[in-house]
């Protein structure tokens, strides 16, 4: 492996339209001026990305990226897929929006094919636009068809930014000082690395599961609404559960009279590699699934499905979403599902994964800031520590690596509690030559700090 000169990324066949817009300084400034405060940039010195074309972005110079987070684990078959595009330009000029009130066919193809997807009972669709309004919907339909009110997550969830879902997210650093918690309530986070049991506990999942029971015990009525879990934790760090964790979670949520939701925001539709879902890794068939982002490869678009009968709980009220189930989202979903299939792209996430975590032990023998490397799939991170053995967080070490693999060409993300994770999600059509160009740069990275 060549580390001694910059790390080339793969010869590409894509030429950058040449770029006319505003410049980068004048952007900086249009965004600070009138765009919210809060918003926040990824790197300290940020980049301006214009295009985008499958696993790379270019930026304002025509500087090529290769995107190792895939738009925050959003952009699931590529950027501006051909086909996809293809699909929503049909779609834009025929019809660009309408609602439910009207019949229209991709919604209703699409929600069969989706179905289609699914294990079980799970076969009825509600279409919204993002992860946040997925969950919300997901816990009124919880409580709804309960008839119970208290809801338990994990601690370290990231389950979105709505009032609601706001209080399912277990992270200080996304919590503001304000009522979003009524009924919910946080169980021990199920991390083998960081919490008591590893790995190699064989009971592991039993024992961060008993924490469910004792939570539904101590801290409700002893009867629940429901109970949330990412199937992997994405934002908190690419957290993998030990085995039969939610197994035993979903018996003693079920027990109480609650009902399971799986979030596959960040590991649904093929990116875990050894199943369409997430949760299908857990051995467990949830009784209502969200979904977002790398549903739609970037459309506003989201989905709860559940059962038919959870569906019904729906039905005292009328329950309506303007975009919800929008033409163009929805066409620009199904041709998402579409290629999915035709690319096989669930068993090149497994063969890619496998790829990929070759590197990274490489990386681990060699670079002894590395704690942890861990994922299923393409849904993979590298924990850092300053100390293998106190495991004591190695956050700027990890903010340095992430800026510098910028600079040399590969985005990646980063999460944890501690913000040392780097996250590495790309999109599903990565290649062999493009992992080899990602372990040289954070090779070359981890060498620096
Ligand atoms: C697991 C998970 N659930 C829900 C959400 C919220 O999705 P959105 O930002 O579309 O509201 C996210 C966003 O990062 C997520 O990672």
């Amino acid at each position: 492996m060549n580390t001694s000169s910059a790390p080339q990324l793969p010869p590409y066949d894509h030429r950058p339209k040449p770029y006319q817009g505003p410049s980068f300084e004048a952007v900086r400034e249009m965004r600070s001026t009138y765009l919210s405060p809060a918003l926040v940039t990824y790197y300290q010195k940020p980049v301006m990305i214009v295009e985008g074309s499958m696993q790379y972005l270019y930026d304002d110079t025509g500087r090529r990226y290769l995107d190792g987070f895939g738009g925050i684990v959003t952009v699931s078959v590529g950027h501006c897929h051909p086909y996809v595009n293809e699909k929503v330009r049909e779609q834009m000029e025929t019809l660009q929006h309408t609602t439910t009130i009207y019949y229209h066919p991709v919604i209703a193809e699409y929600a069969k094919a989706m179905a289609e997807k699914m294990p079980g009972d799970l076969s009825v669709c509600y279409f919204v636009n993002s992860g946040s309004e997925a969950n919300d919907l997901a816990m009124l339909m919880a409580r709804l068809s309960t008839g119970n009110y208290d809801v338990l997550a994990l601690r370290n969830a990231y389950h979105g930014g709505s009032p609601s879902s706001m209080g399912l997210t277990a992270h200080s650093t996304w919590k503001f000082n304000y009522p979003h918690n009524f009924g919910i309530h946080h169980s021990k986070m199920p991390d083998p690395y960081r919490g008591p049991w590893g790995m190699d506990d064989p009971d592991a999942g039993k024992h961060y599961a008993a924490d469910v029971q004792d939570l539904i015990q101590y801290a409700t009525p002893g009867r629940v609404a429901g109970f949330f879990a990412e199937s992997i934790q994405g934002v908190g760090g690419t957290v993998v559960y030990p085995d039969g964790f939610l197994k035993h979670a979903y018996e003693h949520v079920r027990a109480a009279g609650g009902v399971c939701i799986a979030d596959e925001v960040q590991t649904g539709f093929g990116r875990t590699g050894d199943a369409f879902w997430g949760f299908e890794t857990q051995g467990v068939i949830p009784d209502i699934v969200t979904m977002a982002k790398g549903i739609g490869n970037g459309a506003p678009l989201a989905a709860v499905v559940t059962t038919p009968k959870i569906a019904e709980s729906l039905t005292q009220r009328i329950h309506f979403n303007t975009f919800g189930g929008n033409p163009v989202s929805c066409a620009m979903g199904k041709a998402v599902l579409e290629v999915i299939d035709k690319e096989n792209l669930q068993d090149r996430c497994k063969e890619m994964g496998q790829y990929l975590m070759t590197g990274f032990q490489m990386l681990m023998d060699k670079h002894e800031v590395i704690g942890e490397i861990r994922g299923k799939g393409l849904m993979t991170g590298i924990e850092l520590v300053t100390d293998r053995k106190a495991k004591t967080p190695a956050t700027q070490a990890c903010a340095q690596v992430f800026e510098r693999a910028k600079d040399l060409g590969l985005l990646i993300g980063k999460g944890g509690f501690f913000g040392n994770v780097l996250r590495i999600k790309p999109p599903m059509c990565i290649t062999r030559a493009d992992i080899d160009f990602m372990i040289e740069v954070l090779d070359l990275s981890l060498s620096e700090v």
